[in-house]
């Protein structure tokens, strides 16, 4: 990983696809990504029944680009979409309706028309969605697609609250243990035959392992109860969300896909004994070690003693980096300005700030870090930042998205290919989409 990623920090730069003209890239790896993907496939192959259906449907806010969605299709994954925009994304890209979730906690009864038209699976959030499910299903001819609902199971939360969504009080699903609940979902599910899903996502960055499979449990367990309720298998599929937390202190990948198959086996021995078809929704830890933002350091200044580089890529792209820095840590390494590693002077690494261009003090994607001393024209490397930076842009100061490229840097002679995944947004781009056809609009008005 390492190796691929120096030759193409290198030919980046030496390709002018970050430059003084494009100060800020983002960078995927191909084989990364296909070998990811392949690891995830073969760990739950592993532990499941032969035969078992499963659908790995790739999260796609974890990286909205259609060029990645059909690599990942490629490698035999579907998407988990969670707006129209995402499930346009994944058509864009080729993805069949058989191999999409719809989820999302506020979908509008014409998402879910549209769903149902196009024979996309939806998990239900709450009551009130399922009985606009009652509605639509109650007015077709053909049989739906597969409906289910989503549970909370609360089992608690992990280390970063806004990603722990199977607290007492979180947002999504219908809260299990809330009074009641266990007894109103059995009887929704006896009252509807086409009901034939459970979904359970505990959690994103920061739960631990123990925790996610213990939601699944909890999810299984319902799932039995309400089969031997309705005495029939009526839930044939377990959708067990995504979650995997991503290491970001190191290029270790760890913990992998094998260890939590495993762990499920154990804790959940039942969910992979063929019975039921599986759908994960991984989105994280899919991506995320497979990608680099490269910026260029515009500056290199002092203030209080303290060095900092002025660069290009802050809270536009690093924004959870840059409000929480200590949930959201990154890896940055230095480079000079032909992209080659950057040799520590004699002083050793100098403790320094990495700022970004956008116009607040808090605008720093690294804090007091120990680096090679930064100049004007250096590059920095954002590192493990293919999941949830490209596509969550952040449009403070009206910077632009940034180009994203993926490469191939595999090939025996050391050449690496790249190959453009979305071109960089331009400034015209910026002033349509910021009302500029409206420019009169507010002056008409009395
Ligand atoms: C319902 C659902 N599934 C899957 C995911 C993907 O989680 P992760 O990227 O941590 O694997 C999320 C993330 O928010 C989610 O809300």
């Amino acid at each position: 990983m390492a190796a691929r990623r120096e030759r193409a920090v290198r030919a980046a730069v030496e390709r002018g696809l970050l430059g003084p003209d494009q100060p800020v890239v983002g960078l995927l790896d191909v084989a990364g990504i296909r070998s990811t993907a392949a690891g995830l496939r073969a760990a739950f192959e592993e532990v499941v029944a032969p035969g078992t259906p499963i659908l790995h449907a790739f999260a796609v806010k974890a990286a909205a680009l259609v060029p990645v969605l059909r690599l990942l299709a490629d490698e035999g994954l579907g998407c988990e979409v969670a707006s129209p925009g995402e499930l346009a994304l994944a058509r864009a890209a080729g993805v069949t309706p058989d191999r999409i979730v719809l989820d999302s906690p506020a979908k509008t009864a014409a998402e879910l028309r549209e769903a149902l038209d196009l024979g996309i699976a939806v998990n239900a959030d709450n009551p009130q969605e399922l009985d606009r499910l009652d509605a639509l299903v109650g007015h077709r001819a053909a049989p739906p697609p597969p409906l289910g609902l989503r549970v909370n199971p609360q089992v608690g939360g992990g280390s970063i609250d806004a990603l722990s969504t199977a607290t007492a009080t979180s947002k999504f699903g219908v809260a299990l243990q809330d009074p009641g609940a266990r007894e109103w979902v059995v009887r929704a599910f006896t009252e509807r035959p086409w009901l034939t899903r459970l979904h359970a996502h505990v959690g994103s960055q920061g739960c631990p392992l123990e925790l996610m499979a213990a939601g699944i449990r909890a999810a299984y367990e319902l799932a039995e109860e309400i089969n031997g309720a309705v005495g029939r298998q009526q839930i044939d599929a377990l959708d067990i969300g995504g979650g995997l937390p991503v290491n970001f202190t190191s290029d270790e990948i760890t913990p992998g896909y094998r260890e939590y198959a495993q762990l499920l086996r154990a804790t959940v021995p039942g969910l992979f004994d063929g019975r039921y078809k599986l759908v994960t929704e991984f989105g994280r830890s899919l991506l995320a070690k497979s990608g680099l933002v490269l910026a260029r350091v515009e500056y290199a200044k002092s203030a209080g003693g303290r060095p900092i580089a002025v660069t290009h890529a802050g809270a536009q792209l690093a924004t959870r980096t840059v409000f929480a820095p200590d949930a959201w840590p990154l890896r940055v390494l230095a480079y000079d300005a032909q992209g080659r590693p950057k040799a520590e002077t004699g002083d050793g690494p100098v403790p320094q700030d990495i700022a970004g261009p956008c116009c607040f003090a808090g605008d720093l994607v690294a804090r007091d870090r120990r680096l090679p001393e930064l100049a004007a024209g250096d590059v920095v490397a954002l590192l493990d930042t293919g999941a949830y930076y490209f596509s969550n842009h952040f449009a403070y100061n009206s910077l632009p998205r940034p180009g994203i490229y993926g490469f191939d840097a595999t090939s025996a002679d050391g050449d690496v290919r790249f190959a453009t995944v979305r071109e960089p947004q331009t400034v015209d781009e910026i002033v349509v989409e910021s009302g500029a056809k409206h420019a009169l609009g507010l002056s008409r008005l009395r």
